[in-house]
């Protein structure tokens, strides 16, 4: 793999990065920007990983040793550490100053990997949240950045480089083993809404993360994914077919139209148990005193597919705001489910979550962490399960 190491004061943890990837039975190759030259040394990488580094695009010996076309045909994963708001710019724009950038745009952004590192107000700006997204929208994955106290000391919040444990770990994921190679999944994310008129809903707050991370976990470990989405702010997820449904009949309806071939579900989706009764054509107006509105049940899609004779391997989730154990191990047998993952409902829209993994078999796994690791915890469990 590639090492692009930019110019910032995070750079100092590519060189502990670069220690753990050869660690763990990586070949890693450095290619460094002149900014990173004043912070680190190339010889330092060269220690470390036991090959030429590339600093000089324009350096004659370099480009015949091994060009930097060479360099990224070889690579498999080009990790990019720290990621600068500079280097994103550049990725970005396609400007090919410099053998890091030169060597990266020769590769597939599917293939990149980057971990951001900056001052927390340069990671808010507006210039570096587009960039970000542009370049995940391309394809490319990233790490962190982390939370925490800045290199200034006084400064705290996002922009820290993930630590080079966290690093190694998420390139382990993209180079390891795809243990769901070619297998055609289905997961479901966000909430839905259930319309009274044409600008009146019932819904929950729901952001439709977890089911995001869901799939993209499910993409990097080599599925078939297809995300069923009820409304929600999120980036679209590169590699993954992705529907957008608004209402609980509309997400039961897609369901089944996707549900060929498919050898898991998971129903990651906040869907509303009731729907009113009758839908209004035109925008209610209001009324003196009180009103009184009917509602009637939704499908339950998930018990739908768990009274099948044949099922895919079903996953379910449980968000409680109280006898969260309980109330998932009946919905785990009332369903018919192989898996449930419970979780508080009060954790609605953050990043961190805590869970709960119940098996049908008996299985238990308590866990916190970022919906990407809960996503992947999942799929750990569903792959124990799955039939060869
Ligand atoms: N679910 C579903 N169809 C519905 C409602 C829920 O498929 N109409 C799925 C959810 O996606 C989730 C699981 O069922 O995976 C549990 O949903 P939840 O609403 O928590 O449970 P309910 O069975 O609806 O029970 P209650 O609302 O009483 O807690």
């Amino acid at each position: 793999m590639l090492l692009c190491v930019g110019g910032g004061i995070a750079a100092y943890k590519a060189c502990e990065t670069a220690r753990l990837l050869v660690k763990a039975g990586a070949q890693v190759r450095a290619a460094l920007t002149p900014a990173a030259q004043k912070f680190v040394s190339p010889l330092t990488f060269q220690a470390l990983t036991g090959e030429h580094v590339a600093t000089d695009l324009f350096s004659a010996e370099q480009e015949l040793a091994a060009g930097h076309i060479a360099l990224s045909d070889w690579a498999e994963l080009a990790l990019v550490a720290p990621a600068t708001a500079n280097l994103l710019a550049r990725l970005r724009l396609g400007q090919a100053d410099d053998v890091a950038a030169a060597t990266l745009l020769a590769i597939e952004p599917r293939k990149w990997l980057l971990a951001p590192a900056m001052n927390e107000k340069m990671w808010a700006s507006a210039a570096v949240q587009e960039n970000l997204r542009i370049l995940r929208e391309r394809g490319a994955r990233v790490v962190g950045p982390a939370v925490g106290e800045m290199a200034e000391r006084t400064h705290v919040g996002p922009g820290r480089l993930a630590e080079p444990e966290v690093i190694a770990a998420a390139v382990e994921v993209l180079l390891g083993p795809h243990d769901f190679e070619g297998v055609p999944v289905l997961v479901t994310a966000g909430p839905t809404r259930e319309a009274f008129d044409p600008v009146r809903f019932l819904s929950n707050p729901s952001s439709g993360r977890m089911g995001f991370a869901l799939a993209e976990a499910a993409r990097d470990r080599g599925a078939q994914v297809t995300l069923i989405s009820g409304p929600t702010e999120l980036p679209p997820v590169s590699g993954v077919k992705q529907v957008g449904v608004v209402s609980a009949e509309e997400l039961a309806k897609a369901v089944d139209e996707h549900l060929d071939g498919v050898r898991v579900v998971v129903m990651a989706a906040a869907v509303a148990d009731q729907r009113p009764a009758d839908r209004a054509p035109q925008k209610i107006k209001k009324k003196e005193g009180e009103e009184v509105v009917r509602l009637v049940r939704t499908p339950d899609i998930l018990a739908g597919l768990g009274a099948r004779p044949q099922h895919p391997l079903l996953v379910g989730f449980a968000a409680e705001t109280e006898n969260l154990e309980e109330n998932a191990r009946e919905k785990l047998a009332k369903k018919n489910l192989d898996l449930i993952v419970a979780n508080d409902a009060g954790a609605f829209g953050q990043e961190q979550s805590r869970v709960v993994i119940l098996g049908k078999d008996g299985a238990r796994a308590e866990l916190s962490g970022s919906k990407l690791a809960l996503a992947h915890a999942v799929w750990n469990m569903v792959r124990e399960r799955l039939p060869r």
